[in-house]
């Protein structure tokens, strides 16, 4: 029931008849509303008189059961299956659709995201539409008009309420229209799904499982980066620079840094978007000083006065790439985290709690550099796995 201070449009025509604002001081006397004859209607515009609010326009959208009732039904439980439906999209996409990164111009795993997207935002839409279009076309247009006052409800009152209340559950026609409710049940299940497959999706999914298929290595992703030997037929794997060529210690001056990834298929690629490394050539003083540093697991990861280290922020993951050559910090540009180069890259600065992890190089038998094995601990966020 719709409260208002003056009557709207389209009074004519009313169950109630049009009333003044000064008409309705002058009301009739109370009517007994434990009087059997009343009919439910009736007790709802006795209690709404009672409460000041003159009920001056009621009547249905449509003629119920008329063409254009039905026709509006239909419209509605169909907004709601819609919304079903792509729910069920939305599931059913998130179970079986190809998840796991796949390189190439159709990799359907390109869509995961964009699909869960879609889906969802066509249920929700589909959803609002269809109580939307339920509120406008179906509901009785109603214009009442309301005196306030201030008191405590009485038994009677509540009495009223509940009829009130009732009526406004027939109104709505869930009671008498199966087709409704049905298409509404069916519509707001697989939301209830959608809304559940983030907490349930770990039960189905493992993401604890082999990437590569690459028989006997079975880690999670989480477990490794794009330097583990297992990825290159258990030999070290070489530092590459982005275009997949290998580095000599003479590619890299002193005082300098290159950004370097794993020369394995894919190794620049987001597939192993964990792996990008900061390969430093330290002067002299400053590696002598860090070997002095150096964590016991980091012993022997440092290749002459070459340190490289993790370029992914243990914070939230950004790259910390600016090196300050005087002071030996490594600054990340995004909350401005710093961290110390010649002591196991510690964060001496910023919300980074983490030391940056320190990749174990060595230089092998062509001149190259590799990776003796993968990183130590796990890089990255402190909040990641590990
Ligand atoms: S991501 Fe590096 S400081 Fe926040």
């Amino acid at each position: 029931m719709s409260a208002d201070t003056a009557s709207g449009p389209g009074t004519t025509g009313t169950e109630t008849g049009q009333r003044t604002a000064d008409e309705l001081v002058a009301e009739p006397a109370e009517l007994d509303v434990y009087d059997p004859r009343l009919t439910r209607f009736d007790l709802v515009r006795e209690g709404a008189r009672r409460k000041g609010i003159e009920i001056v326009h009621y009547e249905p959208r449509f003629p119920p059961g008329s063409r254009a009732d039905r026709r509006m039904e239909r419209v509605v439980a169909s907004l709601f299956l819609l919304a079903g439906a792509a729910g069920m999209g939305f599931v059913v996409a998130y179970i079986w659709w190809p998840w796991e990164y796949a390189d190439g111009a159709t990799a359907t795993s390109k869509f995961y995201t964009p699909v869960l997207g879609v889906t969802l935002a066509i249920s929700m839409l589909a959803i609002g539409a269809g109580i939307t279009t339920w509120a406008k076309k179906l509901l009785p247009h109603e214009v009442s008009v309301e005196h306030r006052h201030d008191q405590p409800s009485s038994d009677t009152d509540r009495k009223i309420m509940g009829a009130t209340l009732g009526n406004m559950l027939d109104e709505t026609g869930v009671t008498r229209r199966p087709l409704l409710r049905r298409a509404l049940l069916l519509g707001l299940a697989p939301i209830g799904l959608v809304a559940a497959a983030p907490l349930v999706g770990g039960l189905l999914k493992d993401p604890h499982t082999n990437r590569t298929g690459e028989p006997g290595f079975n880690a999670s992703p989480q477990d490794y980066t794009g330097w583990n030997p297992a990825l290159n037929d258990e030999q070290p794997v070489r530092l590459t620079f982005e275009n997949g060529s290998p580095i000599r210690p003479a590619d890299v001056s002193v005082g300098g840094q290159v950004t370097v990834f794993p020369g394995i298929d894919h190794g620049a690629s987001n597939e192993y978007a964990d792996s990008p490394t900061l390969l430093i050539h330290l002067r002299e003083e400053f590696a002598a000083e860090l070997r002095q540093n150096l964590y016991p697991m980091n012993q022997d990861s440092m290749a002459g006065n070459f340190v490289a280290y993790s370029k992914i922020c243990t914070h939230a993951g950004c790259p910390p790439s600016l090196f300050e050559q005087q002071t030996n910090r490594l600054l990340c540009p995004c909350h401005q985290s710093q961290f110390l180069i010649t002591d196991n890259a510690r964060p001496i600065f910023g919300p980074a709690t983490r030391s940056l992890a320190m990749l174990p190089i060595a230089v092998d038998n062509e001149g190259y550099f590799v990776a003796t094995s993968d990183y130590q601990v796990p890089v990255g966020p402190s909040f990641w796995e590990r």
